[in-house]
């Protein structure tokens, strides 16, 4: 059940940024409750405080913050060169006085930053526990679907258990965003795993500058930071993220194992998949990592959860078995079946076309996947079999 929206309010209101409006599925819907999850330091009071601001300039908001002192936050919002006309500040962590404010107010949105801060003085449980999440959530549900008023929640996600964090209130809300991004680097994905709202798995990027995050526009090689000379263990593939081509450093490393059970370790790739993947590799690729320990990584701290990786992960491994270093203006995609057959993956030439606007030169993907016309300034190769794509590229 929905609410009508606010007086004033259309069915949608823009929040200021095209990408997170895309991810949204098209801006903030009244009377929604959204959560944005993430690491501490990332920057999810930074994104809603710019989001805050850009979306008082229209209708009245409130921005709760338990995490910070109305003064840090106005410096902030300084910083970020935001005149803060409509836009109300509440340092305060009781909710019950957070929603009477908002309630005074008519809020169009709400943003309430952190979750862990606030309570609700009628529950004995302290602040940040499992209780308090919940009913502070389920409270805050009540209130956007009575009111119309959009409530955006932030959650910071904790490293030891996420009992804690958000995901316990994944299901109270209407749309879950997470920020995702490597230690160092000054890129931030913002992805929608669900939304009942739009579309899941939408990605918005932005760069974290001196003044706030910045939308980039143009996100597909934005993971691509690789010296001339590449290393063995490197190979670049073309996956298909949040709706778009995304080029993307894929890494391997395989080590002789010293003792125990051989480590399998994934980041940013599903790490039974990568089991499942070495096993074909050993069976129908005739390297056997089995006395290895076995690294593989998305670079950039993007998570690729489609199968297109499968290829390139066994690529890089192999290429760092072998101590072989790959051409580095080579591209690659595919699904690898358990029989070892190399499967087609979904938007196959549009991949083709980033890789060649981007620069690369040949392509090592699935045959079916081969497109009817050649692509300009790409050569490609299509394969069918994981033991042709190791011949091609190790055996000769
Ligand atoms: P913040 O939004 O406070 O993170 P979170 O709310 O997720 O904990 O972001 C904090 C980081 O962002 C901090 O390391 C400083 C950096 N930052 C910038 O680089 N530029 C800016 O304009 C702002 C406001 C923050
Ligand atoms: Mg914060």
């Amino acid at each position: 059940m929905l609410a009508l929206p606010a007086e004033g309010l259309p069915v949608r209101f823009g929040s200021g940024l095209a990408e997170l409006d895309r991810v949204l599925g098209g801006g903030f819907v009244p009377g929604s409750v959204s959560l944005l999850g993430g690491d501490p330091g990332i920057g999810k009071s930074t994104l809603l405080l710019q989001v805050a601001a850009s979306v008082a300039q229209n209708a009245p908001v409130l921005y709760a913050t338990g995490e910070e002192s109305g003064a840090q936050v106005g410096l902030r919002a300084r910083r970020l060169g935001l005149g803060a006309t409509g836009l109300q500040l509440a340092p305060e962590t009781d909710l019950e006085t957070i929603l009477a404010q908002a309630g005074e107010l008519r809020a169009g949105l709400l943003v309430i930053d952190s979750i862990q801060t606030v309570q609700l003085a009628t529950l004995a449980s302290s602040a940040g526990g499992v209780t308090q999440l919940r009913e502070c959530a389920a409270e805050l549900v009540r209130f956007a679907k009575s009111t119309g008023t959009a409530v955006c929640i932030v959650g910071h996600v904790t490293r030891e258990g996420t009992i804690a964090g958000p995901r316990v209130l994944e299901h109270l809300v209407d749309t879950v965003l997470y920020f995702e991004s490597d230690a160092g680097s000054r890129y931030r994905i913002v992805r929608a795993t669900k939304n009942r709202f739009g579309a899941v798995n939408e990605l918005a990027f932005f760069a974290m500058t001196e003044s706030g995050l910045r939308e980039v526009a143009n996100p597909s090689a934005i993971f691509l930071a690789r010296p001339e000379q590449v290393a063995p263990g490197s190979i670049v593939m073309v996956a298909r993220e949040g709706g778009r081509p995304l080029l993307v450093e894929i890494q391997g490393l395989v080590d002789p194992m010293r003792f125990g059970n051989p480590r399998r370790v994934a980041q940013g790739l599903d790490s039974t998949r990568l089991s499942m993947l070495l096993a074909v590799l050993h069976r129908h690729g005739g390297l056997s990592l089995q006395d290895h320990d076995v690294f593989a990584n998305v670079v950039g701290g993007l998570a690729v959860r489609e199968t297109g990786t499968d290829l390139p992960v066994l690529l890089a491994l192999a290429s760092s078995l072998r101590d072989r270093a790959l051409p580095p203006t080579l591209v690659a995609f595919g699904e690898i079946g358990l029989t070892g057959e190399v499967r087609p993956v979904a938007y196959g030439e549009e991949r083709l076309r980033e890789a060649a606007k981007q620069g690369f030169r040949q392509a090592l993907v699935p045959r079916d996947n081969l497109p009817r016309r050649p692509v300009e300034g790409l050569e490609l190769r299509g394969v069918a079999r994981l033991a042709e794509a190791v011949e091609i590229l190790f055996e000769r």
